[in-house]
């Protein structure tokens, strides 16, 4: 009765919340938009690092920066058996920074282009197009601090989604200035807001202490308008600050490329300096931005290297993957080959033309379960299997068999000897 009793209250063991199953054909199109990201972004010169999922807690907390709501409230963080705090990284950037300083990549170039793709884990509250773990496409280049450097990567990012054939996408830019334009600005702002701060939300209200920035970041709406006449970043950035912006803009002027400045965005990381960008679709809303990026000129010497800097952007793969059409392949899902048995006794010759045809490249699928012709039949009408082949006993024995094309409903007699140049030949 204890058995029944378990196997009553069994339940099935689902996901973690905010986690997320990729089931194919889904992930057909993330591997055609992994490719196309790794065919243009070697065109611009970067190639691929792979770094840990799992970081010591304080690369993110001097990564990232104590006062960004990852650090604050959404890193997996947990101590280890070596009571180590260890963290499931949030991002790619400040793990691919420590992999560059740890094998001192910086003594063999000058300019360092990389890029990665896989799983970041942020514990948000999950909706649509946000995940606890999702998937970022992510490129950085180290070294170079001009101006031309953040349009050329800016222009591949806008390649690589116009290749996708994405429709209605923005692209925004900004600049969130350096040490010296930012103290002014910061007192700009709590001597607009003095007298409001009852008013602001309790997130605001801490942010005015820790980062007043982010409060620009602030989803509430009457946040919002309260903001609306705050004084901008733009207005207090110094010249040599202001000059790269120029020659960013000027830079991209160079292209056929359609983007809008805005002074209000400020990322939700603090290791931003100068230049901002986004790319968001109109039907995502403005929260939801595909891609996100920018300028780091002192995070690879905050975190313990030279002063190098560097810039890069982050591309979200869910969010990526829902506007990407189909992908055009001429290719059919299904095998070229079903190979039905007819009798027990053709199992065994079905079993090893089945895996000469596959070591020759050729998809053959069959079944192994004994079940009834009709019943294979059935399954290679729904695999849309392209020819299916009955084996028997007499057709072994004669070495002869009937290949009937599924598409036209006609039927060939071929000799088994010569099955293999015949199916490769078909396929042709
Ligand atoms: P981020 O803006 O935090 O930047 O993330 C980049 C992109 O990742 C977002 O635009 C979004 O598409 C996707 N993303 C973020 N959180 C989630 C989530 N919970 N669910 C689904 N998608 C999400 C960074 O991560 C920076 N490391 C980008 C960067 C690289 N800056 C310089 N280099």
């Amino acid at each position: 009765s204890e058995n029944l009793k378990r196997l009553l209250f069994m339940e099935i063991i689902t996901a973690v919340r905010g986690f997320k199953d990729v089931l194919p054909p889904e992930t057909e199109k993330w591997r055609y938009i992994e490719e196309t990201a790794r065919d243009i972004f070697q065109t611009f010169g970067f190639r691929e690092i792979r770094v840990p999922l799992l970081e010591k807690t304080a690369l993110f907390q001097r990564g990232i920066g104590e006062s960004t709501d990852i650090v604050e409230k959404e890193m997996y963080t947990f101590v280890d058996r070596g009571d180590e705090s260890l963290t499931l990284r949030p991002e790619a950037t400040a793990s691919v920074i420590r992999a560059y300083l740890e094998h001192a990549l910086y003594n063999t170039e000058t300019v360092t282009k990389l890029f990665t793709s896989g799983p970041m884990f942020r514990r948000e509250r999950p909706q649509k197009g946000r995940y606890r773990q999702f998937h970022q496409i992510d490129a950085e280049i180290l070294g170079p601090d001009d101006p031309h450097t953040d349009a050329e990567l800016i222009l591949m990012l806008m390649h690589f989604l116009k290749k996708l054939e994405l429709p209605h996408l923005n692209l925004e830019i900004n600049s969130l200035g350096c040490d010296q334009c930012r103290p002014p600005f910061r007192a700009a702002i709590h001597s607009f807001l003095r007298g409001q701060e009852e008013k602001l939300c309790s997130d605001c209200r801490r942010r005015l202490v820790t980062n007043p920035l982010r409060v620009f970041d602030c989803k509430v709406e009457s946040c919002a308008a309260i903001l609306s006449g705050a004084p901008l970043l733009q207005d207090f950035l110094c010249p040599p600050c202001r000059e790269h912006f120029v020659k960013v803009q000027s830079s991209l002027d160079l292209f056929d490329l359609c983007y809008r400045l805005n002074p209000k965005m400020v990322r939700g990381l603090d290791y931003y300096t100068r230049t901002t960008f986004e790319v968001t679709q109109e039907s995502h809303g403005a929260q939801n931005a595909v891609v996100g990026g920018g300028r780091y000129d002192h995070l690879v010497r905050d975190l313990g290297g030279p002063d190098i800097s560097g810039i890069g952007f982050a591309i979200g793969f869910e969010r990526l993957a829902a506007m990407t059409p189909k992908p055009k392949t001429d290719a059919s899902d299904g095998p070229l080959l079903f190979i039905a048995i007819l009798g027990d006794s053709a199992f065994d010759e079905a079993f090893r033309l089945c895996n000469r045809l596959r070591m020759k490249g050729v998809r053959v699928e069959m079944d192994h379960g004994g079940r009834s012709l009709k019943s294979q039949m059935k399954r290679a009408d729904k695999l849309q299997s392209v020819y299916t082949l009955i084996l028997g006993e007499r057709e072994i024995a004669e070495k002869k068999a009937l290949l009937r094309n599924m598409r036209a409903s006609t039927q060939t007699e071929i000799h088994l000897d010569q099955i293999e140049e015949t199916i490769i030949e078909l396929e042709r």
